[in-house]
């Protein structure tokens, strides 16, 4: 008996073995000038293979060699079928790369057997996504010598409502993405997992003796080849990475699991994927190319090393120090798996990465935005040591408002073990100390009767909050602070803020804030969730904002913060109005100047055609004379001003501006993925998405339709702040 079986298990093997042995057949590989034996029907396939991505699509990635099917071919409505000539089946699978809407029945590929459809595939995407093919197999082993057909369908004319198919192969191998794991020990502090943007985000779990540790969602970089067309490739293991395959490393600090093994799990690798395989345990995180020297990099604005980066946080100055947290995807130039990552600067200028500040307690536990204070009295108890005592407030997706501390200038922290300190239907608690009540109060984004509220709890040691008020009508990421007038040291104003940048002024008596202006817009353009620092010295309101939208395609990075500004309360012939201007300390940056002192320009004129530049800080005071429109071109980018509008404009955006008898001083600040104006002396304040154009370095003043005088310019070349 146990011989037999031995015997049976002996052929068995050899059976298999032969069977791997045996060739891929490819039905087809789309590479053609046209469809050749398949035949096309209605419009959305046209008479030949696409060749990558077809007008108006996002970019398709993971087909094989130049061409596949793309349904796309007039955007969703089209509709149409493609169907193969007879085949017989010959092996146990069929692989294809498929992609596209996920509508089963209406954009699929079927395979039909004596007229059944007996299997079915469709792609990933409902609605949002990617246009990413992946494997996926049949298991065709009980239809073995039937004849059999493949039918490519797109009958649906709505969102996502096509199809993408490539290199579909009969083989004796499964190449469907299926579940992988690595064991590596922990040998030094990071772990690196190669990213590729816009691959399929895999589900990652990290774990240590048996314990989840850590998981999150990462575009893993599968790392085969996509030039190839041998089918064969995806299956061996390749020596060289191909150029382009990793878009950034992925770094996760592994320090605390040293000596220990981790175990990665992913949800699913398509066969031959490299991502484990690639993934190493370094000292440092892992990078392609040095940071800070990439060609996009922003050269005075901040931005994540590494990542995606949103909301500014916990912004606060203690010992000589400013923090800025902010939130992050370590592991994704998009949006995800929220983070605080931290960063000091003792010029505001330049900045030093730290590790990352707060990391998800579990999966779908995300750390979203909030704010952080000195508690000078130690009213929480959490003090220990001299220094100064940090604590800073976050929403836990999963958990409510909590607090944490940190005793070692915000290095390290710790969370309150009563956490979360206030449960409600909303986030983004913001901080501030109101020393009339001696009271913490937090302001936070309240979503009570499926309104849009900012509410007020307040305080004695941070820990145990009460409900105070609160006032409708703003969205997201308040800010909350008392300012002082410039002009009147003794009048002062509380001012609230949400996260659109709309502001009002009034009155807060520690638990109601009463407003006496209406929303006022100080900030227009690519500006959100901006917060004020705590304790900053000389009270100072020094203000950064998330440069929302500003994205750097192709870079390891994605979104900057704004340029620091420092907020003033002015009188103005509306009342007293809130200004911005660029922190002095950016001065520092400044390099060669070019100033003029009145020069008159008629429309084909440009005083400015000797500069040229990267980095510009312009100042100008511009009398309008009679012209209809004038302005700058930075590097090819416009900003102009319209006389008869009031409006100045840059990229998509626009924003109000008066002259005063006819004349108007702007403030430009261009770098390489921005350009921010401020105009007059910081009563608008614009950010703009338009960026310079790489390879132009050119400036011009221009005039439409008469001629205006520059009353003064000067024009700074700007040093990087890196
Ligand atoms: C604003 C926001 C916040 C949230 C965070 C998440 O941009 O949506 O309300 O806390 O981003 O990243």
């Amino acid at each position: 008996m146990r011989f037999l079986q031995i015997v049976l298990l002996l052929l068995a093997s050899c059976n298999l073995a032969r069977a791997e042995d045996r060739p891929d057949i490819v039905l087809a590989d789309f590479e053609g000038d046209d469809y050749g034996v398949w035949r096309s029907e209605g419009e959305a396939f046209g008479t030949a293979p696409a060749r990558g991505t077809l007008p108006n699509q996002m970019a398709v990635s993971g087909f094989l060699g130049q061409g596949l099917v793309n349904s796309f071919r007039g955007g969703d409505a089209t509709q149409g079928t493609l169907t193969s000539p007879p085949f017989a089946v010959e092996r146990r699978y069929i692989n294809l790369l498929v992609g596209g809407g996920h509508h089963p029945t209406e954009t699929s590929v079927d395979l039909v057997v004596d007229g059944r459809v007996v299997e079915s595939a469709t792609g990933p995407a409902a609605g949002g996504g990617n246009e990413h093919l992946d494997w996926q197999s049949w298991d065709v082993q009980d239809l073995a010598g039937k004849q059999a057909v493949i039918r490519i369908v797109d009958r649906n004319t709505g969102g996502w409502g096509h199809v993408l198919v490539d290199q579909i192969v009969q083989s004796d191998r499964r190449l469907a993405a299926e579940p992988a794991s690595r064991d590596m020990p922990v040998t030094a502090h990071y772990l690196n997992l190669p990213v590729r943007t816009g691959a399929p985000p895999r589900h990652v779990r990290f774990t240590v003796d048996g314990r989840t540790v850590r998981e999150f969602d990462i575009e893993l970089a599968d790392a085969i080849t996509s030039t190839t067309k041998s089918v064969a490739a995806p299956l061996k293991m390749q020596p060289k990475i191909p150029p382009g395959a990793i878009s950034l490393w992925g770094p996760t600090d592994v320090s605390v699991f040293r000596g220990k093994t981790l175990r990665i799990e992913v949800d699913a690798l398509p066969k031959g994927s490299q991502a484990l395989e690639l993934a190493t345990i370094d000292d440092e995180p892992r990078v392609l190319a040095p940071i800070y020297h990439e060609k996009q990099r922003p050269q005075f604005h901040f931005t994540a090393p590494r990542g995606w980066l949103n909301d500014p946080n916990g912004l606060v100055y203690s010992a000589g120090e400013w923090h800025l947290f902010y939130q992050h995807n370590p592991y994704g130039w998009n949006w995800g798996n929220m983070h605080w990552g931290h960063a000091v600067s003792d010029d505001l200028v330049s900045w030093r990465e730290l590790p990352i500040a707060l990391s998800p307690r579990r999966y779908g536990d995300w750390c979203f935005s909030g704010s952080a204070v000195i508690d000078h009295d130690n009213t929480s108890g959490f003090k220990k040591g001299d220094g100064d005592l940090l604590v800073l407030a976050y929403t836990s997706t999963g958990r409510g408002e909590c607090i944490a501390f940190s005793n070692d200038a915000g290095r390290t922290w710790t969370e309150f073990d009563g956490n979360p300190v206030v449960k409600h239907q909303g986030r983004d608690p913001r901080l501030v100390w109101h020393a009339p009540t001696k009271r913490w109060v937090m302001a936070i984004y309240d979503e009570t009767d499926s309104k849009r509220w900012i509410a007020f709890y307040t305080s004695s040691d941070l820990k145990i909050w009460e409900f105070a008020s609160r006032i409708e009508g703003f969205f997201e990421c308040p800010d909350l602070f008392e300012i002082a007038s410039d002009d009147d040291e003794t009048v002062a104003r509380w001012v609230l803020y949400g996260a659109d940048g709309k502001y009002v002024l009034g009155q807060f008596d520690g638990r109601v804030f009463t407003p006496d202006t209406e929303k006022q817009q100080l900030w227009h353009g690519n500006f959100y969730a901006a917060q004020t620092f705590s304790d900053a010295p000389d009270n100072r309101r020094v203000q950064i904002g998330w440069g929302q939208g500003i994205t750097f395609p192709g870079m390891p990075f994605n979104q900057q913060m704004t340029v620091p500004v420092e907020l003033t309360l002015r009188s103005t012939s509306a009342g007293p109005r809130l200004f911005a201007w660029p922190v002095d300390e950016l001065e520092s940056l400044r390099s060669t100047l070019h100033a003029f002192g009145d020069v008159r320009v008629s429309p084909d004129e440009n005083p400015l055609e000797d500069i040229t530049g990267e980095l510009f800080d312009i100042e100008a005071e511009i009398d309008l004379g009679d012209v209809h429109e004038c302005g700058f071109t930075v590097r090819g980018v416009p900003v102009t001003y319209n006389v008869e509008r009031h409006e100045l404009s840059c990229g998509a955006h626009k924003a109000p501006l008066l002259p005063a008898d006819n004349v108007i001083r702007v403030r430009l600040l261009a770098d390489r993925g921005s350009i921010e104006i401020f105009g007059n002396s910081g009563e608008m304040a614009l950010s703009s998405a338009a960026a310079p154009a790489a390879e132009n370095r050119t400036l011009a003043f221009f005039t439409r339709g008469g001629r205006a005088r520059l009353r003064s310019v000067t024009v700074y070349e700007l040093r990087s702040a890196w």
